[in-house]
């Protein structure tokens, strides 16, 4: 096959993109496809059109690579690509629509409310502690905690860095005590299947763009321990669940807070990540791995289910 790894861009998970896309293209190469690599550019249209691809491989993170917009270029030059379509994208890519697109199916996730950032330096949204996010961003970024400690003008001083400097809008959710958790799910001849579950317990603070992306930063402990049974088949179950309703293709990854003094009531879904990372500390590669399909097999299943 001759494959276009689409990867960069000019999203904040740029660099998170780059590492993604080599680990992709060395994947492919070594599975014996033929490889271009493309640092998306405004002139990306032109460059796959010189390529002429059999497939594109989109290890593209943020937008515009995970929103629809680079989906939506793509069908409309009628060349097969890996991962989620347009529709899907679009809603998944917005932390609020995945929501609404969710829980009305029994989907767990916090409720969220919008705030228009410039607010937040009068009154907390929803009481403490919360989380207050950017509704379309990937990696943590734009990502605060707001706790009782945090007196009003650190972190939400009009003078302190915060995503409310950076978004004009955010979304804010209860803060979820208790563990990180996520799971995997990879669409195979047979429907999704949920690779397992991993817990990451961050060496200090929480599970941010640094502890993501810094080796040792980080425990991943996959599989996970210590999960009762039920909760275990709960947040699998969910996340296959998620992947079906909001058409995800080739894999998905949904990210979830357990607080482990509620039982399986505490289990949430926080989001589905449609582009889920790629790099040597990312989590899909290691579930995979864990269960015996390497990165390279991982890569071939993820093409495999674009061409069929
Ligand atoms: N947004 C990053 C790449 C992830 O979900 O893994
Ligand atoms: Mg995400």
């Amino acid at each position: 096959l001759h494959v276009v790894v689409l990867m960069g861009g000019w999203s904040a998970e740029r660099e998170v993109s780059l590492v993604s896309g080599e680990g992709c293209a060395k994947a492919c190469e070594s599975l014996g496809h033929r490889v271009t690599r493309i640092d998306m550019g405004r002139d990306v249209a032109l460059k796959l059109a010189a390529a002429a691809p059999d497939i594109v491989f989109n290890a593209l993170h943020g937008s515009p690579g995970e929103d629809g917009t680079v989906q939506g270029m793509l069908d409309l030059m009628g060349l097969t690509y890996t991962h989620s379509g347009l529709a899907t994208s679009v809603v998944a890519i917005d932390k609020e629509l995945t929501k609404q697109a969710l829980v009305p199916h029994g989907i767990r996730m916090p409720q969220g409310t919008i705030v228009a950032s410039e607010t937040l330096y009068e009154r907390d949204p929803i009481a403490r502690p919360y989380v207050l996010k950017p509704v379309n961003e990937g990696s943590s970024v734009g990502v605060a905690i707001v706790t009782a400690e945090s007196n009003v003008g650190d972190p939400i001083a009009r003078d302190s860095e915060g995503p409310w400097r950076h978004f004009e809008t955010l979304l804010a959710e209860p803060y979820i005590r208790g563990r990180e958790l996520t799971v995997s799910v990879l669409d195979t001849a047979e429907g999704p299947r949920a690779l397992g579950i991993t817990e990451l317990i961050p060496k200090s603070g929480w599970y941010d763009y640094d502890a993501k992306y810094t080796d040792g930063m980080t425990t991943h402990v996959c599989p996970a321990e210590n999960i009762p049974d039920d909760v275990a088949a709960s947040m699998l179950a969910m996340a296959v669940k998620s992947h079906r309703l909001l058409g995800c293709r080739g894999v998905s990854r949904s990210d979830f807070r357990w607080d482990d003094e509620q039982g399986e009531a505490g289990l949430y879904s926080l989001e589905v990540n449609t582009q889920p990372g790629m790099t040597p500390l990312s989590l899909v590669p290691e579930q995979a791995r864990a269960i015996g399909i390497s990165y390279e097999a991982l890569v071939q299943a993820i093409l495999d289910d674009a061409l069929q």
